[in-house]
């Protein structure tokens, strides 16, 4: 596959990294200075709206990788999001004029509580946390990324699901109007994910609504979208407006698309190769080497880990399953 870098970036897209970790420092000397110590209470501060805010009061996570950062610009202008074009530069491209406020998220089937929420009550009492995180997808590239979010089994349990809530399933917003590839047939519309409760309810899995210390850029799932670090991408849905909680194992958009190819599972697997390509190796968008003449004599390549590198916390989630035949 070719790595593709659009043509514009706009020079207010790009934060220097120096600039960014700096900030960092100082938002956690500021943390601490006034009190407010990690595992404290929780934060119930408005989350801001508008391109680019900040979002403030961000706790670190003992979760984090320490792997080089990739750049704002990598994360926000190389992306899969079919509702606003197949080619990893559309996003950026076409979904600038988004509206993601207001929004609300609707919450079903078999939980004590149920109902239409507004974003904001959906995620309070939030404890934002900064998770960084790989993001492996299933084309063999990889990010790291400074996902700001919330935890999903916090959000989980406050629902309440009751004892025949087996997995929770995900939609997209469903609006032709505001997002051009759903005027296309490419995926059956809305985008649909799932999860096992266990899943759904494991410290690692977050509801992210920021990046790089900001609100999320549309082009990245604003204003919530799923991450789930030891599963390949395509099971981190974006633009999230339903959370149902089912009996009946969901059916997501690629599994519906080619059953194939992409598994309910999605684990990230070495040894289980895609029905057309090996999923031993990975190559790191942005690494040295990673574009040009070099990335083809694979000097941005290395191995991929399974569960990516994930595996002594979630193993155990699947004891049991053949991860051959449950890929
Ligand atoms: N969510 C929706 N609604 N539509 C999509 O096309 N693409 C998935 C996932 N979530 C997708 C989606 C895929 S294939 C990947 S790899 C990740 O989003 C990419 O996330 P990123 O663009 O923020 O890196």
């Amino acid at each position: 596959m070719l790595i593709r870098k659009p043509a514009v970036i706009r020079p207010s897209a790009i934060t220097p990294r120096e600039t960014y970790f700096n900030r960092r420092e100082l938002l956690r000397a500021a943390m601490l200075a006034g009190g407010a110590a990690f595992g404290g209470p929780a934060l119930s501060a408005a989350l801001p709206d508008g391109k680019r805010a900040r979002l403030d009061d961000i706790k670190s996570s003992r979760f984090s990788t320490d792997e080089e950062l990739n750049s704002y610009t990598d994360v926000t202008t190389y992306n899969n999001y079919y509702e606003f074009g197949t080619s990893k530069s559309d996003p950026f491209r076409n979904a600038q004029d988004f509206e993601a406020r207001p929004w609300t998220i609707r919450v079903s089937g078999h939980a004590e509580k149920t109902g239409v929420f507004d974003l904001e009550d959906f995620i309070r009492p939030y404890d934002l946390e900064e998770r960084i995180y790989r993001l492996r997808c299933v084309e063999r590239w990889s990010m790291v990324i400074p996902w700001v979010g919330v935890s999903l089994a916090e959000i989980v349990k406050r629902h309440q699901p009751l004892s025949n809530a087996k997995y929770v399933r995900f939609e997209t917003l469903l609006d032709p109007k505001q997002m051009p590839g759903q005027r296309y047939r490419t995926l059956d519309w809305p985008y649909v994910e799932g999860l096992t409760i266990a899943e759904a309810t494991h410290p690692l899995a977050i509801l992210a609504v920021g990046v790089y210390g900001e609100v999320l850029p549309n082009q990245n799932g604003a204003p919530i979208r799923l991450v789930v670090p030891w599963k390949y991408g395509f099971k981190g849905i974006k633009g999230i407006v339903s959370m149902e909680f089912t009996e009946k194992r969901p059916i997501g958009s690629w599994e519906r698309a080619a059953p194939n190819e992409y598994g309910f599972y999605a684990n990230v697997n070495p040894n289980v190769d895609h029905p057309r390509w090996s999923q031993a190796r990975e190559r790191r968008i942005g690494a040295s080497g990673g574009t040009g003449f070099q990335s083809l004599l694979g000097a941005s390549m290395q191995d991929t880990l399974m569960f990516n590198g994930y595996g002594e916390q979630v193993a155990h989630l699947y004891d049991g399953l053949d991860l051959r035949r449950n890929f």
